[in-house]
C-alpha cells in the first residue's frame, strides 16, 4: 500500500520539470538569435527572414541603407563574398541565402571559421525561388577571406 509519494519521486518530478523550463530557455537564449541587416526595400531578405523563423529561428532584422559597412565590420571584406543582407548567429556571419540546415550544422560543430556565405543571389535557394537549396554552393570563410566549400547543392 502506498500512502503518499516517495520523496525521490517528487524530487524526480521536480528535476524534469526544471530540465524541460531550463532546455525552453536555452532554445531562445540570445545566443542563437540571428540578427539579420538589409535594406529596408530588400523582398528576397524579408523571404528570407520567414523562412529561417518558419524553420524555428528566432530573427531579429535592422533595416540600412548600406549594408556593406557592416559586413566590413563584421569581418567580410571580399566583395566576391558578398550577397543582400548579413546577419550574425552566435559570433557567426552569415551572409545571404544560407539555407537553415547549415545555420544548425555551424551551430552544433562550432567550426573555427569566421562565417558561411551563399555569394550573390543563387536563384534557387530559401527566400528566392526555392525553399530547397539547389545549384549553388555555400561557403565558410575565414578572416583572411578564403573560402571552403561548406555544401553542396
Ligand atoms: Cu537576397
Ligand atoms: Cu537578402
Amino acid at each position: 500500500m502506498r500512502i503518499r509519494k516517495s520523496g525521490l519521486e517528487r524530487f524526480r518530478f521536480v528535476f524534469i520539470m526544471l530540465f524541460i523550463i531550463f532546455n525552453g530557455i536555452k532554445s531562445v537564449s540570445a545566443e542563437d538569435k540571428v540578427v539579420v541587416w538589409k535594406s529596408p526595400t530588400c523582398g528576397c531578405c524579408e523571404a528570407w527572414i520567414t523562412y529561417l523563423e518558419g524553420e524555428g529561428f528566432d530573427v531579429v532584422s535592422h533595416n540600412i541603407e548600406n549594408v556593406v559597412p557592416i559586413k566590413n565590420r563584421l569581418g567580410l571584406k571580399d566583395p566576391a563574398l558578398y550577397s543582400c543582407h548579413t546577419a550574425v548567429v552566435s559570433g557567426y556571419v552569415i551572409e545571404g541565402h544560407v539555407p537553415a540546415m547549415d545555420i544548425r550544422r555551424l551551430l552544433n560543430e562550432r567550426p573555427d571559421i569566421l562565417g558561411l556565405t551563399a555569394p550573390g543571389m543563387p536563384q534557387l535557394s530559401p527566400g528566392m525561388a526555392s525553399i530547397i537549396p539547389k545549384n549553388y554552393d555555400v561557403l565558410s570563410f575565414n578572416e583572411a577571406q578564403q573560402v571552403e566549400i561548406y555544401s553542396r547543392y
